[in-house]
């Protein structure tokens, strides 16, 4: 790598944490990060599952990674997580919030365990997360970059989705919220809003005929490819992004901006 690349890209020196690392794009997260040169804590509820990929990635890297149990919608779980981080590797100072979960439904057949289940993950577990990441990283005098992964959802809607939906759009006000709170903490918060990205979360939806038609409607015609999210993520992250706060960045060949 140039050394002009590497000053607005490398992660060298740095300590990140993926919450929700165990597969999909929290796991090509950890990957990504690493390659950047960042030391890598790996949280899932799947602790099996990361153990193996934080080896993978570690072998593949030569990066320090760590394995930890992560429950997101579990306040304890989540500092517990911070303290292996902070004792093993370091503080983070960058901080995937990715962990996330659907129930696709029709609004009116909602039921409020299904709408709490949804929430409790995707905006109070997100809350949770950014706000231990973030005084963690004010205690220790440190600035970083917090990424909550939102999803187009955040920015427009779609049928069967009013939970899913609602939760995204909380995250990037949330997102923007802390932003301006926590900039004088030195700490740069972000979303990127992923289009449709085949992996455990929706691969038997858009596998189905309907999703194989609504991918055909998007103006790319394609679902991205998880490689595509890498680079924006590290401008998120890195040096070159200094300046970028506040921002909830679609990741989706033009679909969020389609009227139909
Ligand atoms: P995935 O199902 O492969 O990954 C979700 C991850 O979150 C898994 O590792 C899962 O174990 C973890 N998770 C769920 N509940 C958790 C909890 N309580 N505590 C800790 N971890 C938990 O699906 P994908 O696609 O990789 O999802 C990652 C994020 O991206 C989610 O927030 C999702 O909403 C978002 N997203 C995904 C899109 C896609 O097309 N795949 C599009 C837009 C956003």
């Amino acid at each position: 790598m140039s050394d002009y690349l590497k000053d607005l890209f490398s992660l060298e020196g740095r300590v990140a944490l993926v919450a929700g690392a165990s597969s999909g794009i929290g796991a090509n997260f950890a990957r990504a990060l690493a390659r950047a040169g960042a030391d890598v804590v790996l949280g899932a509820r799947r602790v099996e599952r990361i153990k193996a990929l934080s080896d993978d990635i570690a072998d593949d890297t030569g990066q320090r990674t760590l394995a930890v149990q992560l429950d997101v919608t579990d306040g304890d779980s989540v500092k517990a997580a911070f303290d292996q981080a902070a004792e093993n590797l370091g503080v983070p100072t960058i901080v995937c919030n990715n962990a996330g979960i659907a129930d696709p439904m029709w609004a009116i057949d909602v039921t409020e365990e299904s709408w709490d289940k949804v929430m409790d993950t995707n905006l109070k577990g997100m809350w949770r997360v950014a706000t231990e990441a973030a005084s963690r990283m004010r205690d220790a005098g440190r600035g970083g970059s917090i990424v909550n992964t939102a999803s187009i959802l955040g920015l427009g809607v779609g049928p069967t989705h009013t939970t899913y939906s609602t939760s995204k759009a909380g995250v990037v006000q949330m997102t923007r919220n802390m932003a301006i709170e926590f900039q004088r903490f030195g700490v740069r918060v972000n979303a990127l809003c992923p289009g449709y990205f085949k992996t455990e979360i929706n691969e038997s939806y858009l596998e189905s005929e309907p999703g194989r038609t609504h991918v055909a409607m998007t103006p790319a015609k394609r679902v991205g490819d998880l490689k595509e999210l890498e680079a924006p993520l590290l401008m998120l992250v890195g040096a070159g992004g200094s300046f970028v706060s506040g921002v909830a960045l679609p990741v989706d060949g033009a679909h969020s901006v389609l009227i139909v």
